[in-house]
């Protein structure tokens, strides 16, 4: 295993993905941001200088288990303070478990001005015997044109009593509104790495008249399964191996489309929910006339379909459902107006609130008996989790629309899912279950989780719809605080951070 280094500059770019310009937030003046990666067991390490000016900032590596190095882990308020404008931060950690995942800011409801971007951990040995001559990332995206400071600020006011958020305007692939070609040679295996990095809606991509073999999500190797379509969720991720034609008789398109299933108002007349790339052939003989042809024959609209159910996908490794349960944690998503403050939407007891003294640091500092809601300060009271226990969470939501619900630190089984509420046992779960790190909860239903807590740190565990992050829809796991006592983690660095951490300003 080798050490992989990234040096990086966060700092306001201008850019304009689909032709409108602003500022965006950069690193080392480029955007999109750089891709991180690495193999699987490297020593990752990274060097953040935040350069912004009026905005603190963090990276959350997402899909990084972190074992071990919880400090490394980019969650503000969870793992560390917000890195002011001005000062650095090196995140230390080794590249695991191997995939397709990315890498975004964790601070306040900053990374859909820009600051994500995808990170792959190869698994070389796997990859070798998949045949693929190329690897292709596929970065989804919904975009907006205001920036977030602005827009939270009116989202998370009081007036704001149904809890409405914008709606984006735009749908972005690799970060820009005109779609990639794919160059395809004939009789090849193309490897693509596709991650939704939005703030609100689901992505599917369908390619026309190919079919794709699921051999990945998350961070989690699949048994192959074969499908004409894929949806992903914010931050989920699929690995695909596209098989190329042998003798194409013209060139093909994909299409991404963004479902409106997440929005709280109407989506603007000039908001593109379906966008088209073309898949060329290069082909010797053929070439561009077929290209031609083939453009001019084909004016149907291609928009993905019915799409792959996750549970059909399970792990390679064939890891069986983790039992006994030690202690089941019943989760109810609600969203209420509170007075003097809005709308808020809280998974636990209480709407999460950011703390400004972070959690690691409580639990570091005070340890298993750290289980009391003062100690960690108002709006955070954790769920302290014993070391190697199977915890259990029983998701309910009764919202008419379903949350990509992620947890750090941790791939979970997803053991059931289903309109209502979840009334079994056992019995019903799968023996060997599904397992990523973002998992839907559907739209008046439930979803049961399991993980092992075999990895001392504190945990976040949120929807990754960044409007509903914002408003509270977080809970934390502190997970084996006795073995936190015992050093197992690098702690977080620069404590004195925390201090005159100003409030987030747009760019003008
Ligand atoms: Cu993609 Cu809490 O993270
Ligand atoms: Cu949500």
């Amino acid at each position: 295993a080798k050490t992989v280094t990234y040096n990086f500059n966060v700092g306001w770019v201008t850019a304009a993905p689909d032709g409108f310009a602003r500022p965006v937030q950069g690193i080392n003046g480029q955007w999109p941001i750089p891709m991180i990666e690495a193999n699987v067991g490297d020593r990752i390490v990274v060097h953040v200088v935040n350069n912004l000016g009026n905005q603190s900032t963090s990276l959350h590596f997402h899909g990084m288990y972190q074992q071990g190095t919880a400090g490394s882990d980019g969650s503000v308020g969870v793992t560390q303070c917000p890195i002011p404008p001005g000062s650095s931060y090196t995140y230390t950690f080794i590249a695991n478990p191997p995939g397709t995942h990315w890498y975004h800011s964790h601070d306040r409801g900053q990374y859909p001005d820009g600051l994500r971007g995808i990170m792959i951990v190869h698994d070389p040995v796997w990859e070798a015997t998949l045949g693929v001559t190329e690897q292709i990332p596929l970065v989804f995206s919904d975009w907006y044109h205001e920036q977030m400071p602005i827009m939270l600020q009116s989202y998370l006011a009081e007036e704001n009593v149904n809890g409405i958020f914008p709606t984006p305007v735009a749908l972005l692939v690799n970060e820009s509104s005109k779609p990639p070609e794919f160059n395809f040679k004939p009789g090849r295996k193309y490897l693509l790495r596709m991650v939704n990095v939005g703030a609100v809606a689901t992505q599917s991509f369908t390619i026309q008249d190919h079919t794709m073999t699921v051999v990945g999500i998350d961070g989690i190797e699949v048994k192959p399964v074969v499908t004409s379509s894929i949806s992903l969720n914010v931050g989920q991720r699929y690995t695909v191996i596209v098989q190329s034609k042998l003798n194409p008789l013209s060139s093909f398109r994909y299409a991404v489309k963004m479902s409106p299933d997440m929005f709280t108002g109407p989506a603007p007349a000039s908001l593109q929910l379906t966008v088209q790339g073309v898949v060329k052939y290069v082909s010797k003989l053929l070439g561009l006339i077929l290209d031609l042809i083939g453009s001019l024959l084909d004016t149907s609209t291609l928009s993905p379909s019915t799409t792959l159910d996750d549970f059909a996908l399970v792990p390679r490794d064939g890891e069986r459902l983790l039992t006994p349960v030690a202690r089941t944690i019943h989760l109810f998503i609600n969203q209420q107006n509170f007075p003097d403050i809005g709308s808020r939407i809280q998974l636990g007891d209480q709407p999460y609130v950011e703390s400004e003294y972070p959690s690691l640091f409580t639990a570091l500092t005070t340890g298993a008996t750290a289980a009391d809601p003062v100690t960690y300060g108002p709006g955070i009271v954790p769920f302290i989790v014993q070391y190697n226990d199977v915890i259990q969470i029983n998701l309910t939501n009764p919202q008419p629309f379903p949350h990509p619900m992620h947890l750090h630190g941790h791939s979970f089984q997803v053991v059931a899912r289903g309109p209502g509420l979840w009334d079994g046992g056992d019995a019903d779960f799968p023996p060997v279950p599904m397992k990523r790190d973002v998992a839907s909860v559907p739209a008046g239903g439930f979803v049961v989780l399991r993980f092992r807590a075999d990895n001392p740190g504190v945990w976040l565990f949120h929807c990754h719809i960044e409007w509903h992050l914002a408003s509270g829809m977080a809970v934390t796991f502190v997970e084996a605080p006795g073995e936190l006592q015992r050093g197992q983690v690098v702690g977080p660095a620069g404590l004195a951070l925390c201090a005159g951490n100003a409030e987030p300003k747009s760019k003008p």
